[in-house]
């Protein structure tokens, strides 16, 4: 990551008694802004946290349009920075720094977020701070409950299904990642299948409550091989020939394939999980198990991770929805936390559509494959 060490406010602000910062959060279909602060003690505050979901505007297309995010988002992003302000009772002179998500995710939505904060930041004077939206999501659970490094997360989202030991601020081990769809992928892709609609995950969840998790036998790709890493498009093609297979599909034929799918999928978090935590153990010893992202509001999902970490003598948190999914406070937190240590930005930075957490790990074994524009997670 480009640093700049020679920006007047990256060493003073490590001895301030708090730290203040703007994040902004563009990288998928939510627009975001909100203010945190962080004490020297590492207290965290919420000053304001402020989301615009675009979830209506991609819900006709089943699935987030990347050019009618990017719209949406410089539509609104000014208004949305305007607003964390204005909730928090404080001005843009009250803060010490201004980050946002450069990447990974929709390049479009991405720059919106970073120009924004680029500008600011050259308006102000204030330092930037680029953020890995995964940084993000890695901190997020910190926003909920004081929780201490290091900690093992499975990060489940639409756009990432990821396993990674959270040791530090910036040392993230990726223990293992989807090699191809993600889990709320997966759930969408399912839901849209059998006509449920967008976002597919709760529609999913709702209507597997009434059926029969056993009636139809889907796969768990590489739960037997080792490594943890994921896999979900054979659950999904499985799902879509099952479905194509019923003659004239009933409510109850609807829940059962629902509720068959949900168990695949419960099954293969859960299974390389179990390993993920083996492989932690060993290199941190048994400390808190921490899943996030919008499947994370699973509460099969999440009481059977619950069940594992009980079993493995982990600790277990799943934090509200709210920091789960994608918002701004992870990212303004990402962004307190380097700046205490002096992590300030340059405002050469690029906005990056792929971006792994753990560049060595993805470099040497790239999960979902590399290509021009480098490993994907
Ligand atoms: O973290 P998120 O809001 O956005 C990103 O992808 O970054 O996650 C959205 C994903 C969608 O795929 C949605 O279907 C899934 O989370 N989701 C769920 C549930 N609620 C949301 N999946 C399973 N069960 C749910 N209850
Ligand atoms: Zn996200």
């Amino acid at each position: 990551m480009e640093l700049d060490q020679k920006h007047p406010l990256a060493q003073e602000l490590n001895h301030r008694p708090k730290v203040t910062v703007l994040g902004l959060e563009s990288s998928c279909d939510e627009t975001a802004a909100a203010i945190v602060e962080v004490s020297a003690s590492g207290e965290i505050t919420i000053r304001s946290d402020c989301i615009f979901s675009q979830t209506e505007q991609h819900a006709p297309f089943g699935g987030v349009v990347p050019e009618i995010a990017a719209r949406a988002h410089a539509d609104i992003m000014d208004g949305m920075v305007k607003q964390a302000l204005t909730e928090a009772g404080l001005e843009l002179a009250d803060m010490d720094g201004i980050a946002a998500t450069t990447g990974p995710g929709l390049i479009g939505g991405v720059l919106v977020g970073m120009m924004t904060a680029k500008a600011l930041s050259l308006g102000s004077g204030l330092p930037f701070l680029s953020i890995n939206h995964l940084e993000g999501h890695a901190l997020s659970p910190q926003l909920a409950a004081p929780l201490a490094f290091p900690y093992l997360l499975l990060l489940v989202s639409g756009g990432h299904t990821q396993l990674l030991a959270i040791e530090d601020l910036g040392r993230y081990h990726r223990y293992g990642s989807t090699i191809d769809d993600a889990a709320g992928e997966a759930f969408d892709k399912t839901a849209k299948i059998m006509e449920l609609g967008f976002p597919g995950g709760p529609a999913v969840e709702k209507i597997a409550r009434t059926g029969d998790k056993t009636r139809f036998d889907l796969p768990r790709p590489l739960a037997k091989r080792v490594g943890c890493d994921f896999s979900f498009a054979g659950l999904k093609s499985a799902v879509q020939r099952h479905w194509h297979s019923l003659k004239a599909p009933t409510e109850q034929d609807k829940a059962d394939l629902a509720a068959s799918f949900q168990h695949a999928a419960c099954d293969i978090l859960v299974g390389q999980s179990k390993k993920a935590m083996r492989r932690f153990i060993s290199e941190f010893g048994a400390t808190h198990l921490v899943v996030a992202g919008g499947v994370a509001a699973n509460q099969a999902i999440r009481s059977q991770l619950q069940e594992l970490a009980r079993n493995n003598g982990f600790g277990f948190l799943a934090p509200p929805l709210r920091y789960c999914t994608d918002n701004g406070a992870m990212i303004a937190l990402a962004g307190a936390l380097r700046l205490q240590r002096g992590m300030v930005s340059s405002l050469r930075v690029a906005a990056r559509p792929r971006w792994p957490l753990d560049e060595l790990s993805a470099k040497n074994n790239p999960a979902s494959g590399s290509g021009k524009k480098g490993p994907k997670s």
